[in-house]
């Protein structure tokens, strides 16, 4: 039996940590208005799950590490939630550089790719699975997630912070060629030198694949300092039976993918950079056998080209 002091105890704890929440639901709103701010993009859909999921449920126990351009990592100062409310990247192996992501790139992102209500999102590289709940938002109860993760530690957190919800899939291995049912979105958030062809086809009619581009250049440096020939390029391709329409959609510089990196592409990629022009990219082809002229970049068998 509670004594009545036990029972004070147990309803104030309560009451605090209700009003704590309710205290975090308006930061996080004010958050997600940020985020949408810095991305310069106005989608309510984005902004409704950046104001809903809670970035604290997938990162760990606070505090947290906070990357510093200017040095090391920095601790949050306590473990308060309130810390993961801004527009910045937080450690998730800060001993390898590898961050969740910056809210206002993936807002971005998330937003071009429009996930759509029922739809299959396929993400590749999802880290422990923040971003893939605000995607998992995003398709309803009636959509599901497939998650990719290629490290085994990050993989056991993704699964195990998804454990018991049916429509999100996690799995560990290498997404540019782990089996996955077609899909109206994949998400690749970690940089590649060429689209794997897995991802091109198992894209349906109508999907879009947000696809990340970087060269060796530059990863772990501040990217504010350096130009996107080193860091990277992101396009959204959407796929229209067997053509691939293309589009530059932001600089980035983000992780390497394993996987679906090859020398014969970075270079190719090295040199577009180098040329400039990406802005007036159209279009993907699963070939290399194109004129010159028509192509910002011509890999060994794809090219992304003006026309
Ligand atoms: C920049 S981190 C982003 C993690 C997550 N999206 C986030 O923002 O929290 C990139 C992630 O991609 C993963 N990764 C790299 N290559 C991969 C591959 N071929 N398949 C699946 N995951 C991969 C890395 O292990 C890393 O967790």
């Amino acid at each position: 039996m509670t004594s009545s002091s036990e029972q004070v105890a147990a309803d104030t704890a309560l009451f605090l940590d209700r009003l704590e929440q309710e205290e975090l639901a308006i930061v996080r709103r004010a958050y997600a208005k940020h985020v949408l701010a810095n991305a310069n993009i106005n989608d309510p859909r984005v902004g409704a799950a950046f104001a809903a999921v809670r970035r604290e449920d997938f990162l760990g126990p606070g505090p947290w590490p906070m990357p510093r351009w200017s040095g090391p990592y920095v601790p949050t100062p306590s473990d308060d939630p309130v810390y993961l409310y801004q527009d910045t990247l937080v450690g998730i192996v800060p001993e390898r550089h590898l961050n969740n992501g910056q809210p206002s790139l993936h807002a971005l992102l998330i937003s071009a790719a429009t996930p759509r209500s029922s739809e299959h999102v396929v993400q590749i590289g999802a880290g422990v699975g923040y971003y893939t709940a605000i995607l998992v938002h995003m398709v309803g109860k009636n959509g599901r997630v497939t998650a990719v993760e290629f490290d085994s530690g990050l993989a056991g957190r993704l699964a195990a912070n998804f454990a018991g919800q049916p429509h999100v899939r996690s799995l560990r291995g290498d997404g540019a060629e782990i089996e996955f049912d077609p899909a109206d979105v994949i998400y690749v958030n970690a940089g590649a030198t060429r689209p794997a062809d897995i991802w091109l086809d198992r894209l349906k009619d109508g999907g879009r694949l947000i696809l990340p581009l970087t060269s060796d250049k530059g990863f772990g440096e501040n990217p504010e300092n350096i130009p996107i020939q080193r860091r990277g390029a992101v396009f959204r391709i959407e796929r229209h039976g067997v053509e691939y329409l293309a589009k530059w959609i932001s600089a980035v510089a983000i992780f390497p993918c394993e996987g679906a990196r090859d020398i014969e592409s970075e270079r190719a990629l090295a040199a577009a950079f180098e040329k400039g022009g990406w802005e007036r990219v159209t279009r993907l082809y699963r070939s290399g056998d194109l004129p010159d002229a028509q192509c910002w970049l011509k890999g060994p068998d794809w090219a992304l080209a003006y026309a």
